[in-house]
């Protein structure tokens, strides 16, 4: 799978469009496939470890109802949506797509998101946090894009944030392999035309609120952070009833200074590796030894695990540190070419690993993550 900008590269497209303004790709993909059938999609719909939800007019009331379902029946042949969240974490022939976009790190990416709607389907007008590639599978869909501005939002339902009608300043219909890229905060609503898949690569951050509230949480929970507010080069005070300007600039240097790079990465490192959704994983470890692993990539490369977000920071790397769904893992210093193939790739084979075979750290701890089902071989019987 290749992704053709029309003519921008990856660079034109961050300076001018990322995070700043819609852009229609014309045939980004030639020739796009489904990465599922709509049944097989139907079916992980009904697993209750997949995050789903339908969305349909009923009456002329917006409805919304989570999965897993057990039938699909009831719903007729139009005004419909099917909504399947993280399928990169259960179908392996999303990662295709995702690699597509690699050009924004992986830290960014938040899922592949698939849709299916019937005609008249549609998930009505709203705007996202986030910024969304929708790629266009089989059959058209009508999209229409506002500008951003004091957009209204109401609850069309309690799951259905939407936004009041709006002029569009994009107004198109999607074929296959035309992808819409779409920044956060512009009104959008995709009504299909004819029965229509879609694939959304989304890519979300936090709010500086979320991210303060659960690093207030590391804090406490790791007794960090316990320096008094100090003010030794005091003067003599001619107010007694304000703190000056010098005695909040101390305040705010002293709160920023704890925030080194050390605090942050060690935080951030947990917590932009947490994984939203449920991660195919093994109940039990599974009962690799270090031998099985070394004999067995020399048949077949070892997989990431669809969804597994691992990342290492350039502030840490040569300590040998990295982060893995939601925990710090810590190798000997030194390993930090061994961390950024483990984090930048997807897939590791035998060449990729030879360096390290004699590595019995590096081996153990590669060992420990297949047991977990974090990296795993396709064709184990
Ligand atoms: C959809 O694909 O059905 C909705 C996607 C969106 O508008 O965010
Ligand atoms: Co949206």
């Amino acid at each position: 799978m290749q992704l053709d900008l029309n003519g921008i590269t990856p660079k034109q497209f961050l300076e001018q469009y990322w995070q700043k303004k819609p852009l229609v790709i014309r045939q980004g993909f030639k020739n796009f496939k489904d990465l599922l059938s709509a049944e097989e999609m139907a079916g992980l719909a009904c697993d209750e470890m997949v995050e789903s939800r339908r969305v349909f007019k009923a009456n002329d009331e917006w409805q919304a109802e989570f999965g897993p379902f057990e039938s699909y029946e009831e719903l007729g042949e139009q005004d419909w949506t099917l909504i399947v969240q993280a399928l990169n974490n259960w179908v392996p022939e999303a990662e295709a797509l995702i690699q597509c976009f690699d050009f924004i790190p992986r830290w960014r990416l938040d899922d592949v998101m698939v849709s299916y709607a019937t005609p008249g389907g549609g998930v009505g007008p709203h705007i996202d946090l986030y910024d969304v590639f929708i790629c266009q599978g089989s059959g058209r869909r009508r999209w229409r894009v506002g500008d951003l501005g004091p957009h209204k939002e109401f609850a069309a339902h309690p799951a259905l944030l939407h936004t009041e009608a709006f002029d569009p300043i994009i107004d198109v219909e999607l074929l296959p392999g035309d992808i819409l890229y779409l920044p956060p905060g512009f009104p959008h609503d995709g009504v299909t035309i004819e029965p229509s898949m879609s694939f959304s690569v989304g890519y979300r951050t936090a709010s500086a609120k979320d991210m303060v509230s659960a690093m207030a949480d590391h804090i406490i929970d790791n007794d960090l952070c316990n320096e008094q507010i100090a003010d030794p080069d005091r003067v003599i005070s001619e107010y007694s009833g304000v703190v000056d300007n010098t005695d909040l600039e101390r305040i705010k240097q002293q709160l920023f200074a704890t925030l080194d790079d050390k605090l942050v990465s060690e935080f951030s490192g947990r917590y932009l590796t947490q994984s939203k959704c449920e991660l195919d994983l093994p109940e039990q470890p599974l009962g690799f030894q270090s031998l099985d692993v070394t004999e067995q990539i020399k048949l077949q490369p070892l997989i990431k695990l669809g969804g597994l977000r691992c990342l290492y920071f350039e502030t840490s790397v040569a300590d040998g540190v990295l982060y893995i769904n939601g925990e710090q893992q810590q190798l000997t210093a030194g390993n930090e070419a061994f961390i950024a193939m483990l984090c930048d790739t997807q897939q590791l084979t035998s060449a990729d690993l030879t360096p390290w075979l004699d590595n019995s750290q590096v081996i153990e701890q590669l060992t420990d993550w297949v047991n977990a089902g974090y990296w795993y071989f396709d064709d184990i019987d």
